[in-house]
């Protein structure tokens, strides 16, 4: 496989959360006890990634760059690319480009929070280099996210973003993973009705060249977007009971840096030690004992 690269789309609006947003980026706000990002991150972190691309709106770059600097305590790389308007999650891959370079990508919205048991090796054994790849997940309201139908062999029939009268209840998470050849398709797209680069549109291009897979994410995982004030919410609340409940955190970049053999103990031990008067900052400490 070519060099592994991520993309973290950490733009818009954030109108649906005003006035909690009408000062800081929304990717920033707390689920729980990280910001929001962490946990997007962390998703491409466990699929192996050390190379990222984070797109953010030009008024709050500087406050990722605090947050993350160039990735290196983390043993990966970080860079940054402004979007000045929210043309839509496709633009991604205009604003992209040179980073792609030559290699496949994978891009994550960093309002998504993907969690369960074995996904660090679902992520890794999928393989993007000739054909694109998205997740399904059923829902109970399937009208608010992109929808795949699927065929009796679990081949993807219909997509569509936001239909009236879905016609699957399987929705598209933000995770999509795509071939070198994405930053030449994105350029023959046209904004849609709202204005904007729809990712949807994208899919269905690898749709009609009959390039696109569809893998499910079964119940056993959770996928929360963290979009509105309620889900914010609920995010934190189901975050928060089931570390409570183990004693583990989920979506510790630290954590997963480690455990992916990026940074010895004692770098793990220090990150915990720079920020020990937190309970955060304690359980890193804790964890490199
Ligand atoms: O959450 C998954 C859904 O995300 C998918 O099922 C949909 O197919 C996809 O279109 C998208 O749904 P929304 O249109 O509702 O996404 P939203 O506008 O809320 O943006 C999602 C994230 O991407 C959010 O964290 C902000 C960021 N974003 C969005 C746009 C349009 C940007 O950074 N720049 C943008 O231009």
């Amino acid at each position: 496989m070519a060099n592994k690269k991520g993309i973290i789309l950490a733009g818009g609006s954030g109108t649906r959360l005003f006035p909690i947003t009408s000062s800081v980026n929304k990717h920033l706000l707390p689920v729980f006890n990280k910001p929001m990002v962490y946990y997007s991150l962390s998703v491409l972190m466990l699929a192996d990634i050390k190379d990222y691309l984070i797109v953010t709106n030009p008024q709050h770059i500087n406050s990722f760059k605090n947050l993350f600097d160039d990735g290196q305590q983390l043993g990966i790389s970080i860079q940054y690319a402004e979007q000045k308007e929210a043309n839509g999650i496709a633009e991604a891959f205009k604003i992209g480009r040179k980073f792609i370079a030559n290699d496949p990508v994978t891009l994550i919205l960093g309002d998504n929070i993907l969690f369960g048991a074995g996904l660090r090796g679902k992520l890794q054994e999928v393989n993007f280099e000739s054909k694109a790849a998205i997740f399904s997940y059923e829902v109970k309201d399937p009208e608010r996210y992109g929808v795949v139908e699927l065929d009796n062999n679990g081949r993807p029939k219909t997509i569509e973003e936001k239909p009236k009268t879905p016609k699957s209840r399987l929705a598209i998470p933000g995770l999509y993973m795509y071939p070198n050849d994405v930053i030449d398709k994105v350029n023959t797209l046209k904004p849609s009705a709202r204005g904007e680069l729809e990712i949807t549109d994208l899919n269905k291009l690898y749709l009609e060249e009959n390039r696109l897979q569809v893998i499910p994410l079964s119940r056993g995982y959770a996928w929360l977007d963290a979009g509105t004030e309620r889900a914010l919410l609920e995010a934190s609340n189901f975050i928060s009971a089931i570390e409570d409940r183990q004693g583990l955190r989920i979506g510790s970049i630290e954590e997963i840096a480690w455990q992916m053999g990026w940074i010895t103990q004692s770098q793990l031990a220090h990150l915990g030690q720079s920020i020990a008067g937190s309970e955060y900052g304690k359980y890193l400490i804790n964890i490199s004992e």
